[in-house]
């Protein structure tokens, strides 16, 4: 990897329809005017926030960007999942309008996941196709949202049930901005982190293990490695699989079939994301283990590094009926079974989609039970 103090990207993502930078650095968000000349990127720029984070980077941007000689114009949503609708995304189509926003002009998607997927989704149908940056302002948004060109907004029917492959042109990763966030979206962050690390790099797996208090502290060297790996192991699959048709991007779904029915059954109300695939995770260690993959050490010590970085387990008191309904509604089901991704090991991961499903339902009840 490249030392990003020098100027370079931290990596570049090379997909089938896009090439771009990824740059994960503490005070990313103060150099992105110099970054989006230096990868060809034009004015004006559109900066599309939310009302958490506009009041706390949004003046950084603005500086940042007026320093590389770059007119900017800001739009902010509420915070919150319900600004990812095509209501949101047809006031902002008629803002950029307004706007004068052109083919050549650059949007910017300053937020966490759901300001990334709503800009990035108004920036791949507004005029064709607009330029896109993600500057992700939570860790579950560097690590996974921000890589990939995933966009979408949600209709009443379902979540991201209208979107784009949409890759942006850059990503622009501040790790000053992680400093602001709870600990339990922190924790959120460090569940898909830590998946990639299970799924695909044991010895990045390792750092989650051995170095839990310095992550924790936000130690700057050992925190902008783990998140840059972690994002490198995003764009990799990515390179690889750009639309998931081929089974390898299926993988970044490890603990997320009982994980969305978790969120679901719970109406997306009170777990988060990265919580509920903590608890998918734990859980399908135990479907791994039970059909002969996965030894029962290797699932009880990452279940360890999971509660190490304070991530729940288990879901007692969640309505089991209602994760294994929502488990069958959910979009990855493929015909009448469901691809399940297993791990032969830590840092190896298998789409399986023999799970017998008294073990699904053994596995989903155990997880919902009350607490002894
Ligand atoms: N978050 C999973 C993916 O981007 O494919």
């Amino acid at each position: 990897m490249t030392d990003a103090s020098n100027g370079a990207p931290a990596f570049v993502v090379r997909a089938p329809s896009a090439t771009y930078p990824v740059y994960v650095e503490w005070g990313a968000l103060d150099r992105i005017g110099g970054r989006l000349l230096e990868t060809s990127l034009r004015g004006p720029v559109y900066v599309v926030s939310d009302s958490t984070v506009a009041w706390m980077y949004a003046g950084r941007v603005e500086q940042a960007l007026g320093k590389a000689g770059l007119e900017s114009h800001f739009y902010t949503v509420p915070a919150g999942e319900a600004s990812k609708s095509l209501a949101n995304a047809g006031e902002l189509y008629a803002w950029l309008a307004e706007h004068r926003c052109e083919r050549g002009s650059t949007i910017v998607a300053l937020g966490g996941g759901m300001v990334g997927d709503l800009a990035g989704f108004v920036a791949a149908t507004f005029l064709r196709g607009v330029a896109v940056v993600q500057a992700p302002t939570s860790l579950a948004a560097m690590v996974d949202a921000s890589i990939g060109g995933k966009t979408a907004v949600n209709l009443p029917a379902g979540k991201n049930l209208v979107g784009a492959f949409y890759q942006p042109r850059m990503v622009a990763a501040d790790l000053t901005t992680l400093r602001s966030l709870s600990s339990r979206e922190m924790a959120s962050g460090w569940a898909e982190a830590i998946k990639h690390g299970l799924i695909l790099d044991p010895s990045l797996y390792r750092l989650f293990e051995e170095r839990v208090e310095d992550l924790l502290d936000l130690e700057p060297e050992i925190t902008e490695e783990v998140v840059r790996r972690s994002m490198a192991i995003k764009g990799r699959i990515v390179e690889e699989d750009e639309r998931e048709t081929l089974g390898r991007r299926t993988l970044l779904n490890y603990g997320h079939t009982i994980g969305h029915g978790l969120e679901a059954a719970t109406e997306y109300g009170s777990l988060l994301h990265g919580e509920a695939v903590s608890v998918g995770m734990a859980a399908v260690g135990e479907i791994g283990h039970t059909m002969g993959l996965i030894s029962r050490e290797e699932v009880e010590r990452y279940i360890a590094v999971l509660r190490g970085f304070g991530l729940p387990v288990r879901a007692p008191g969640v309505d089991p009926v209602s994760v294994l309904a929502a488990m069958k509604m959910d979009k990855k089901a493929s015909g009448r079974r469901i691809n399940w991704v297993l791990l032969e090991e830590i840092g190896r991961a298998v789409v399986r989609s023999d799970v017998p499903d008294d073990l699904a339902e053994a596995t989903v009840r155990a997880v919902c039970s009350p607490d002894d």
